[in-house]
């Protein structure tokens, strides 16, 4: 595919955003950031794109009647900015089917946990790390998949585990995920970027360089 041209989606503090970021500054990532979109006005991930010169735009769901409105309005800014690849960095909010068809195999999650495990309806951010505690799991992990129309059910392109450790907090726990996180994300993106993945079904299957 053309050179990937990322919209970004982050509803919290940034450190996905920011990854992907610096994995493009260092050459690690062949692509180029467009635009963040937030839905929070306070998210960490506005302040990384206005140090960083990256136009951001602040979208709140509270101000459209529907949520399909403000899924036309996420096409209307991502189009503005020629956005071809939209990324969803910690975000938080339903995407509308219009936009999942739009960038139909072109949008990539990031979840804390190994899917299909501790994945759907309520499971993100520290859900998710209590879950995997409670259920006395021996390790956890990461996930990057496309997304569809399914939470968290997209073909799964990277995943990195982690060991669960006798004495772990779901800070502790979430702290060790979210270093793989940073590592597979901008790695899942480059193999976009190299026109590497190929689909079979539910499959992703990586192609050798
Ligand atoms: C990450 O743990 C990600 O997996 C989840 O939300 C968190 C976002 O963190 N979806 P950050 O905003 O990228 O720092």
């Amino acid at each position: 595919m053309a050179k990937l041209k990322l919209g970004v989606l982050a509803s919290g503090r940034g450190s996905n955003f920011e990854a992907i970021l610096t994995a493009i500054q260092k050459g690690n990532l062949d692509a180029e950031i467009k635009v963040l979109v937030s839905n929070k006005k306070s998210a960490g991930a506005l302040a990384i794109a206005t140090q960083n010169g990256i136009p951001s735009v602040h979208l709140s769901f509270k101000a459209f009647a529907l949520p399909n409105e403000y899924g036309s309005e996420l096409i209307k800014v991502f189009s503005k900015y020629d956005v071809n690849f939209a990324v969803l960095a910690g975000y938080l909010k339903y995407l509308t089917p219009e936009f999942i068809s739009n960038y139909q195999n072109k949008i990539l999650n990031i979840h804390p946990a190994l899917l299909p495990s501790f994945g759907g309806n309520g499971m993100f951010g520290n859900h998710v790390h209590v879950a995997v505690l409670k259920r006395g799991c021996k390790v956890s992990g990461a996930t990057v998949h496309i997304v569809d129309e399914i939470y968290d059910h997209g073909p799964i392109i990277l995943q990195k585990s982690v060991p669960v450790l006798d004495d772990d907090t779901e800070k502790t726990l979430a702290a060790r995920v979210l270093k793989v996180e940073h590592e597979i994300f901008p790695k899942a993106l480059q193999l976009f970027a190299e026109n590497r993945v190929r689909l079979d079904g539910n499959r992703a299957i990586i192609l050798e360089r």
